[in-house]
This record gives structure tokens, sequence and C-alpha cells, in this order.
């Protein structure tokens, strides 16, 4: 029971300590009998301790059983999640519409995770964080919970058969990768037979490839990732740009795999942790061009020492070209680079906040002439928070020592991107196609969880912890704060489901109003 575990969790321990000390006095009596008398004065003193110790632990066990939150840790029993004691309607019955799914807490609940990453296969080893050592597993116990109202218990099955004959894409950054990762794993839990789930062009998830598609069979069913950091694309200079543009990125085109994902039924895209000054006009946005395969372990021997033959399969993960920018940021030339485009035109003074609004109006734009809103979804993640402290990804900066979340409120500190992001959408809000625009709205409970992150145990099975000084605290470990993404998308796909069907009854039963 959820309810108990925080103090059965402790009491072996306390019981340990108290037997070790009642046997250094039983070898003290003998040698000393002066030790006797302190020990016994001692012993009464334990006793004495320990029925207050006692009776506060059964106190606040009653707490706890009534729902009372205790220093901030709030427990429920998993009979609410689905309604039940705790007064809040589901977000699913009626009446629920009204409530901000992404507004609540993290709560401690023991049966989560949904899945282990050990019987997973769809897991990129740096995302493995238990199996690559990490010593703590409180960061899987975590659900979000909606602070006026409950989410549905996550269904595999269901999703699935909600999404047979259909595909799911994700577009965008590593961190949408982290996410498509998360809900194959988690819908793979509803599959016994995992050979029924494969890559449609046979590829191994493990290296890294612009597309993969997993096939679930049973349900012909495809959840696939296209990698598009930016969404836009990214592409060589045009003819005559200056020399040290290397790259461009063109704010006004949408990526060139766009065709192949503008007619999935529902489409994830996110963007944002590329957009900055240091990967795009510092950094040569590399990550297109180039054998990565054949590249990227030896940025990895070159920066972290531990890329051996042996680790191969850990050193093709995650964001390749995450690490391989600290290896292009000591470039000669601070200026050389990756440049905006507009047209046929290189903007070199165009400000990154400038083109990142311009993609984000490129991406309305494309919806409207490319996408049949009526048919596809589109869902759009908000930037998810990353956690360096004391530095940032290439300054040493650390997240290793979190174990807990921020529980309570915290006061998130709006990332420019996010607040450009619904400048954008606002500014168009009476238009049709950001009307049908749903939002992922992530920054904000992924910000307190800065225990989520893969820190130091990204280097894959076997390889032990990174370097001090070379953290991920940009990737999340799965299981982990990603499904949590997953299971609001679930909800969001349900509740649409579910009005579009009342939309149809009602439409049917009232008398038509077109002449
Ligand atoms: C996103 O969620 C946060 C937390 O609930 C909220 O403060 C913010 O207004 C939301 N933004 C949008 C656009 O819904
Ligand atoms: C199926 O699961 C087994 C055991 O978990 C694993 O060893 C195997 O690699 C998996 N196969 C696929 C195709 O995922
Ligand atoms: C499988 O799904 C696709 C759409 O994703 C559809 O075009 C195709 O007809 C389906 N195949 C079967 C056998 O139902
Ligand atoms: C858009 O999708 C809807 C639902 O699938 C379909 O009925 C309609 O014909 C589509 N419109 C266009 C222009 O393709
Ligand atoms: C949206 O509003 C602006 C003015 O606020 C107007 O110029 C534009 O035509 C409107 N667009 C639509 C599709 O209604």
């Amino acid at each position: 029971m959820p309810s108990n575990t925080t103090t059965s969790s402790a009491t072996p321990r306390d019981t340990m300590t108290h037997l070790d000390f009642f046997k250094k006095l039983k070898r003290l009596n003998p040698l000393e009998p002066s030790l006797g008398i302190l020990g016994f004065f001692l012993v009464t003193v334990l006793l004495i301790c320990c029925f207050f110790y006692l009776d506060y632990r059964s106190v606040t066990r009653g707490l706890r059983h009534h729902g009372i939150s205790w220093s901030g840790l709030v427990v429920t029993s998993s009979s609410e999640l689905t309604g039940g004691d705790s007064g809040r309607l589901g977000f699913l019955d009626k009446g629920g519409d009204w409530c901000d799914i992404f507004d609540g807490n993290w709560v401690w609940d023991d049966n989560y995770p949904l899945y282990q990453s050990q019987d997973c296969s769809f897991i990129d080893a740096g995302f493995r964080c238990l199996e690559n050592g990490r010593p703590d597993s409180f960061y899987t116990k975590w659900r979000w919970q909606p602070k006026y109202c409950n989410l549905p218990r996550f269904d595999a099955r269901l999703m699935l058969e909600k999404l047979r004959n259909r595909r799911l894409v994700f577009v965008g950054d590593s961190v949408g990768r982290n996410q498509w990762e998360s809900l194959l794993c988690m819908l793979a839990t509803a599959v016994p037979d995992n050979s029924s789930i494969y890559e449609v062009n046979g590829n191994p998830i493990t290296k890294h490839r612009g597309f993969l598609a997993f096939m679930f069979k049973d349900y012909n069913c495809t959840l696939e990732y296209y990698r598009a950091p930016f969404l836009v694309v990214q592409g060589r200079p045009p003819a005559g740009a200056p020399k040290e543009v290397k790259l461009t990125l063109r704010v006004d085109t949408l990526d060139w795999t766009s065709p192949k994902w503008k007619d999935a039924d529902v489409l994830v895209l996110n963007s944002g942790h590329w957009w900055n000054h240091e990967k795009t006009i510092r950094g040569v946005c590399w990550d297109m061009h180039l054998p990565i395969e054949l590249e990227v372990p030896t940025y990895w021997r070159k920066f972290f020492g531990v890329c051996s033959v042996a680790s191969e399969m850990a050193c093709g993960i995650v964001d390749l070209s995450f690490y391989a920018v600290l290896h292009v940021g000591k470039g000669k030339d601070r200026n050389q680079g990756c440049y905006f485009q507009e047209g046929e035109k290189v903007r070199m003074e165009m400000s990154v906040e400038t083109a990142y609004g311009r993609s984000i109006e490129t991406l309305i734009d494309w919806l409207h002439t490319e996408v049949n809103m009526s048919k596809t979804r589109v869902f759009f993640r908000t930037y998810a928070p990353v956690h360096f402290r004391g530095g940032d990804w290439k300054t040493g900066g650390s997240c290793h020592l979190e174990k807990l979340p921020d529980l309570g409120s915290v006061l998130v500190s709006p990332d420019y991107r996010f607040k450009l992001f619904f400048d954008v959408l606002s500014k168009h809000s009476n238009e049709s196609q950001v009307m049908n625009l749903h939002l992922l709205n992530v920054t904000s409970m992924s910000a307190r969880r800065k225990d989520g992150h893969a820190s130091l145990y990204y280097l894959g099975p076997g390889s032990g912890p990174a370097s001090l000084h070379r953290q991920d605290c940009s990737h999340w470990c799965l299981p982990g704060v990603p499904d949590s993404w997953n299971e609001l998308l679930y909800t969001l796909l349900l509740k649409q489901e579910l009005v579009h069907a009342q939309d149809l009854t009602e439409s049917s039963q009232a008398p038509s109003v077109t002449a």
C-alpha cells in the first residue's frame, strides 16, 4: 500500500541501528563493570526515546490515513486514480472539461513505474539509468496528479485499440525521441509477443537514424519518430553566402521530411532545445550531413574518454549531435557556424529569438496549408526544462545529487522559447489551425523534476557512471518523466474522442438548423 511505503522502508534500518547499539553494550559489560551502569542508563534513555518515536509515528500514520499531506508528501491510495474518495471529478467525466490537467503535483504511487526498462528493448542505452548504475529508483515512483481532477489510469490495450489502423508520429529533437521511446514501452506492455512489434525497415533502435517507425502488428498501428530538432530545414547555404556560413536554418520552410508526417493521425511536435546561440550560430548544426554513426564515437573518446569498442552501442545513443557540438564549439573561427535563411537570403543579423518566432509562424502556416486538421490531431509539446546546477551542459553543470522532485509549487522562470511560442500563438489565436492545435503543456510540471535526468548514468549498461563534469541533465531516465507526458497525451486523445462522439449524438438528435 502506498500509504505505508515511506514508514515501512524506514523501519528495518532503524531496527538495525538499535540492535547494533545493544550488541555494543553487551560487549562492553564484562570488561568494565562501571560501564554496565552507564549502559543501563543509556538503555533506559533509549527505551523512552523509542516510546516517543513509536507514538510519533502512529500519529503521522494516522494523519496519512486520512489523506492529509505531510511534509509536502501527498500520499494517495490507488483507488483515487479513477475518481473515488478524493472528491475530484475524473477529467473524462461529464463536466471535467474545465480542469487544467497540467496544473497539479507529483504524488508518490507504488504502482509505478508502468514498465521496467530491462523488459523493454525499445530504449536507447542512454536512457536506461537503473541499468546504467543509477543507485536510487525513487524517480520512477511519481505520478502526475492534476489539482482539480483525476486522470484515467493508463490502459495500454485501450490506447492500442484507439490507434488501430493509425499512425502516431513524433517529430522533434532527442527529447521527442525520449518521449517516443517511453510510449513504445508503455504500449508494449499490452503485447505479450514482442516479436509482433518491429521496425518497418528493420532498423535497430540503438543506431541513430533520421526516422524510425515501429509497427504493432496486431493493431496495424505505427509509432514513428522523425528527427527534426528545429522543425524547419537545415541545409547548405545558398551560393554566394559569406564563408563563415557553414549551414543555414531556413526559418520559412518546414523540414524536408514533413510530407511523410503531414498525414499522420496523431502528430506530436516539439522544438526548443536546439534554439540557442550555442547550437546555431556558434556551433555548426552538424547533425544532418555527417556520417554520424562513424564520427561520434571519436568525439566521445576524445571528450569522455570512455567509448571503448565494447561500449560502442552505448556510444551510438541519445542525441548524438548534442555531444558533437562539444567538438564544434571549440572551432577556431568563433563566427563560423549555422545562420538563418529566409528565401535565398542569409540573415546574418537575425537573432535566435526572432528566428524561433519565425519558425513557429512557418509551422502555423504549414498546418493551415498542408494538414487536414479534421483528420490529424496535432499536439505541440512545450519545452522540457533542463536542470544543470553550477554550470551548463559543457561547463560541468550537475544534477546527479537530485533524488526528489520539488513538491509544492515552484516558480518556473519562464524560458524565452515558452513565451515566444505563446506570443506567436496568441497573435494567430483567431485562426482555425491554431484553435485546433493542442498543447502538451509540460514545461511547468517537468520543471519540478530535477531528479528525473540521466545525470551520470547515460553511458550504457556495464559502462559505469560518466565523469562528474559531463552530466546529462537534459534527457530523462526511462521509465520516468516522459511516461507522464504520454499519460496526458493518452488522456487528451480519449477526451477528444468522447467530445467528438458527444457532438455526433447531439447533432444527430438536434433538429437541423441549416436551410
Ligand atoms: C501551462 O501550464 C501552467 C501550469 O499549470 C500554467 O501556469 C500556464 O498558464 C499554462 N499555459 C498555457 C498556455 O496553457
Ligand atoms: C523480446 O523480449 C526479450 C526478453 O525481454 C528480449 O530479449 C528480446 O530482445 C525482445 N525482442 C524484441 C524484438 O524486442
Ligand atoms: C493499416 O493501416 C493503414 C493506415 O495507417 C491503412 O491504410 C491500411 O489499410 C491498414 N491495413 C489493414 C490491413 O487494415
Ligand atoms: C479531411 O479529413 C476528413 C476526415 O478524415 C475527410 O472527411 C475529408 O475529406 C478530408 N479533407 C480533405 C480536403 O482531404
Ligand atoms: C484574425 O484577426 C486579425 C486582427 O486581429 C485579422 O486581421 C485576421 O483577418 C483574423 N483572421 C481570421 C482568420 O479571422
